[in-house]
């Protein structure tokens, strides 16, 4: 796992970014980028939209995987995942919408709506770089606490902790669906880069679970230790009670031009 800390939340969002650009030039115009919603993401999402309105970066025939949908809100509601996907990431990154998927938490049939996710995932070559966020909890996707650390694409229980969280693109708490449709952490470890960002003191605790404590159900990031090409971008803050933070900073500054990541 390689752990970069950067000074503050806008260099977490450059280096997310430089990270994903770099996987898209090497795989090509048909790359597959798993993306996440919520807030971690949405500074990396607007430096590639600037690469991509100056021409630096084509992501017209790329495909994007959303990792979850809630299940519960009507569609075309304005917070669910398939229309925040639309505004923040196939918009502004130049995506192909016919190319871009959102696990249908619409369904009438979830369970089979999550394999036929799996499916498209597969038919798609597998996702060449995941973003991820992580909850306070240590949820990556929407895989809560005692999450099967092999699951795939299924329905799940939103914690009171995550609703609590996500209060805040709603107008209350009761507004929060209670079940989403996410990705699963077996699906996750099938990408072949992943890129996980955090900022802010409230992330501090689940960035220390994950990247220095045991692989545990408990806090499911965690399962990314068993990734190989796993990246773990975090801001001052969210670094702030990792044990080893001034061994990730010197390994950073001592890397050779050539592992660098870049704009
Ligand atoms: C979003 C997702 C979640 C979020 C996490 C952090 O698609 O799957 O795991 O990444 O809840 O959310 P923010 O970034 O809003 O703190």
């Amino acid at each position: 796992m390689d752990v970069i800390i950067c000074a503050n939340e806008d260099e977490a969002g450059r280096y997310t970014a430089a990270k994903i650009a770099q996987v898209a030039r090497w795989v090509g115009p048909k790359v597959v980028i798993g993306v996440a919603t919520g807030s971690s993401p949405l500074r990396a999402y607007a430096v590639l939209a600037d690469l991509v309105a100056q021409g630096k970066l084509d992501l017209s025939e790329a495909s994007a995987f959303a990792l979850d949908e809630y299940v519960g809100l009507p569609e075309g509601h304005p917070e669910s995942y398939k229309d925040t996907i639309r505004r923040t990431v196939t918009e502004p990154l130049g995506l192909d919408p016919a190319r871009v998927h959102v696990p249908n938490g619409f369904a009438a049939d979830l369970q089979q709506a999550a394999l036929d996710y799996e499916a498209a995932i597969k038919a798609a070559g597998g996702v060449d770089i995941q973003i991820l966020g992580v909850g306070s909890n240590g949820h990556i996707g929407f895989n809560e606490p005692t999450s099967s650390l092999a699951s795939r694409t299924r329905i799940k229980t939103l914690t009171h902790q995550t609703r609590l969280d996500n209060q805040r693109f709603f107008n209350s708490l009761d507004e929060v669906p209670y079940h989403c449709l996410t990705q699963g952490l077996g699906t996750i470890l099938d990408a072949r880069h992943v890129a996980l960002v955090a900022s802010g003191e409230h992330k501090a605790k689940a960035v220390k679970a994950i990247v220095e404590g045991p692989v545990t159900s408990m806090w499911p990031g965690s399962v990314l230790q068993m990734h190989e090409h796993a990246t773990v971008i975090v801001d001052e803050a969210a670094a702030s009670q990792l044990e080893l933070a001034d061994y990730y900073k010197a390994m950073y500054a001592n890397l050779p031009d050539w592992q660098r990541v870049t704009l």
